[in-house]
């Protein structure tokens, strides 16, 4: 039998593609975009071999010294496609008012006809990637099956780390099954004849990052970049899965979720939400510092939640991730051992620094081995120097400089972190990157004061969003950038499920707030962070098995100094002081901004809120 073909092109499935709705979009797709070949991903080692020596011969990925850093490749992005963009990222629902006033929207129709004419041609003399995903346990239920259509390679061996992808979600997904269609193209069409003009091709003028919640649908124009491009992440499973959660009583969160166990084997499971680059990933892989001896910290994820309520009343996580995508710069031994662990081999790394044994290096490295390199080719591919650096200021890796590796790589990997039925959530934290202000750790005092928290949470923007950094926004609950729907619909939704939860008799999850990141006066960062966070949690586990009586303050429960063991670190009660002091007229400020923050979120704001917003005013003018 011949191929189908269309102009040329065989637009023919594999025999195990069975599915006639996928099969049908990928040809009316290949007449869209006008691809050069069509590409089924199949998942295999082999496949992800071949298109990584593809990209190493299209000069997008070194190959890394194999003695070094085995199976491993470093790709520099193009210096304008280095971060998410959040501008360039629109929620378009039928109605304005349903994306919300923190999105950027547009109507669908008026958004497709915008798209139309970029999307055709776009992949002339490119290879259009089908790549199949679950996000989440291959065929279980709470698993959702998306289909990219991309024409970047690095893409498609990013997405085989990141996501349960290949051959056996079609299996899954059989004739019938249901899957969210991600349009994905770098922008970069080639020219009759042309092989490539570039080695990170993207439109460096034009972007666009789309989701129709209503057909659950993504489009994804210009951008190679991580969330802008792997779509499984931030597009499917926080953006259109916040919406699918929002229709079906779960949630879409971006979270970590750890487990914690305590010397006589209890355990206990917390998902925390902290804004991008503020921690997530450390704070998952913890190291309990050796006075926590019989203390063990797992991974279940490092980026994304999805909880579900049980017919018992008790919540349960998901990670829907097989991988992690995080930050380079920071990380060593000292701060993150499971991370270098997890990244001795297998790993793409984006945006970091090359050594001249063809080794990675990043900011931060160098605690490890105790001095600079003497050279190393930066980023932007620039000779690099510590001389160069202090003349210049120049960083060696980008700020947002990222690794791509498994999750089965993480040494502290959590036995139950695929299992379907998830884990069940004993508490819950909100932490910010506040220099100033906010405390290191407060418990609210119930389970709507402790959404409240969530709400106004505020955190100084860092270099995983293209945008000034440094300035302090408000964050609610972490979802700012990766919110599907109405911000206000959202709080409503989150005090519904605890009102519910609570209705059936059930114990709800503790909530805490922290802030890792409260600075001297020498600019420094007061508190150790990393592994010594340890000592929080192990409160937050005293609070939970009521060991710990606290302190009220106006924001919730604090410890008192002598309730956190301190055992291993010096750490004065002054300095205690100076990382959990509350400043009234610095929070008489942050009040007022939690209120233009709500003004600005309109009439659907839960009166809830701002009930408990009175409350905690009265309670800080009633504060010595
Ligand atoms: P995304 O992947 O962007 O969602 O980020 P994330 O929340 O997983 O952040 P990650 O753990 O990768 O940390 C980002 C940066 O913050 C890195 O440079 C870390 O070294 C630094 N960091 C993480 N935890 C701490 C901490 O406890 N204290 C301090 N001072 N820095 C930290
Ligand atoms: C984040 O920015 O929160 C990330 C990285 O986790 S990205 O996948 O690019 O969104
Ligand atoms: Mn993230």
């Amino acid at each position: 039998m011949n191929a189908p073909t269309m102009q040329g092109l065989d637009i023919q499935a594999p025999s195990y593609v069975k599915n006639a709705r996928l099969i049908a979009w990928v040809a009316e797709m290949a007449a869209l975009c006008k691809p050069a070949r069509i590409h089924w991903c199949d998942g295999s080692q082999q496949e992800y071999d071949q298109l990584c020596e593809q990209l190493v011969q299209a000069g997008t990925f070194k190959r890394l010294n194999p003695a070094k850093r085995p199976n491993s490749y470093l790709a520099w992005s193009d210096p304008s496609d280095v971060a998410r963009v959040e501008d360039r990222t629109f929620i378009c629902s039928k109605n304005k008012d349903d994306a919300g006033p923190t999105n950027n929207w547009m109507e669908p129709s008026e958004m497709r006809a915008t798209l139309r004419p970029l999307f055709d041609g776009c992949m002339r003399g490119r290879t259009m990637y089908v790549v199949p995903f679950s996000m989440g346990p291959l065929g279980s239920p709470i698993a959702h099956i998306g289909v990219e259509l991309s024409d970047s390679a690095y893409v498609a061996v990013n997405m085989k780390i990141m996501t349960r992808m290949g051959r056996a979600v079609y299996d899954v997904l059989g004739t019938e099954g249901e899957f969210v269609p991600c349009m994905h193209t770098v922008g970069a069409p080639l020219a009759a004849g042309q092989t490539d003009q570039t080695s990170w091709p993207c439109n460096p003028t034009t972007k666009y990052i789309v989701h129709y919640p209503e057909t659950r649908e993504i489009w994804s124009y210009g951008s190679g970049y991580g969330g802008n491009a792997l779509l499984g992440k931030k597009c499917l499973a926080l953006r259109i899965a916040s919406t699918m959660g929002r229709d079906q009583g779960w949630l879409a969160e971006h979270m970590l979720i750890l487990g914690v166990q305590n010397p006589q084997g209890q355990k206990y499971h917390v998902a925390a939400a902290f804004p991008s680059a503020c921690g997530k990933t450390n704070f998952s892989m913890l190291v309990p510092p050796p006075a926590f001896d019989g203390w063990k910290v797992t991974t279940i994820g490092d980026d994304i939640a999805w909880i579900k309520p049980q017919a018992d009343g008790s919540l349960r996580a998901i990670n829907p991730e097989a991988g992690y995508f995080g930050v380079a710069p920071g990380t060593n031994l000292k701060t993150n051992p499971n991370c270098m662990l997890s990244l001795q081999r297998d790993v793409i790394f984006t945006n970091v620094a090359l050594t001249d044994d063809g080794d990675v290096w990043w900011e931060g490295m160098e605690a490890d081995t105790g001095a600079l390199p003497a050279h190393l080719i930066d980023w932007q591919g620039r000779d690099w120097t510590p001389e160069i650096a202090k003349e210049t200021g120049a960083k060696a890796a980008h700020p947002n400089a990222r690794f791509t590796v498994a999750a089965t790589h993480n040494p502290a990997l959590d036995p139950a972190w695929d299992d379907p039925a998830g884990v069940k959530i004993d508490a819950l934290i909100f932490g910010g990157r506040r220099s100033s202000t906010v405390p290191l750790v407060t418990e609210a005092r119930d389970w709507a004061e402790g959404v409240y928290m969530a709400a106004t949470m505020g955190s100084e923007t860092t270099a995983a969003a293209f945008g000034q950094q440094g300035v302090v926004r408000r964050d609610p609950f972490a979802m700012l950038p990766f919110m599907g729907y109405h911000m206000s619909d959202y709080f409503q939704h989150w005090l519904d499920l605890g009102a519910k939860l609570q209705a059936q008799g059930a114990t709800l999850p503790r909530i805490f707030t922290t802030n890792w990141f409260r600075k001297g006066e020498d600019g420094k960062f007061v508190w150790p962070g990393y592994g010594e966070n340890m000592r929080v949690l192990k409160w937050m586990i005293d609070r939970i098995e009521g060991q710990a009586p606290g302190r009220e303050t106006p924001f919730g429960i604090a410890p008192q100094y002598a309730e956190i063991n301190w055992s291993g670190l010096d750490f004065t009660p002054a300095q205690f002081d100076s990382v959990t002091g509350i400043d009234r007229a610095a929070w008489d400020g942050e009040l007022q901004s939690h209120t233009a923050h709500f003004d600005k979120l309109g009439e659907r704001l839960p009166e809830t809120l701002r009930q408990t917003q009175q409350r905690l005013q009265q309670r800080l003018a009633e504060h010595a």
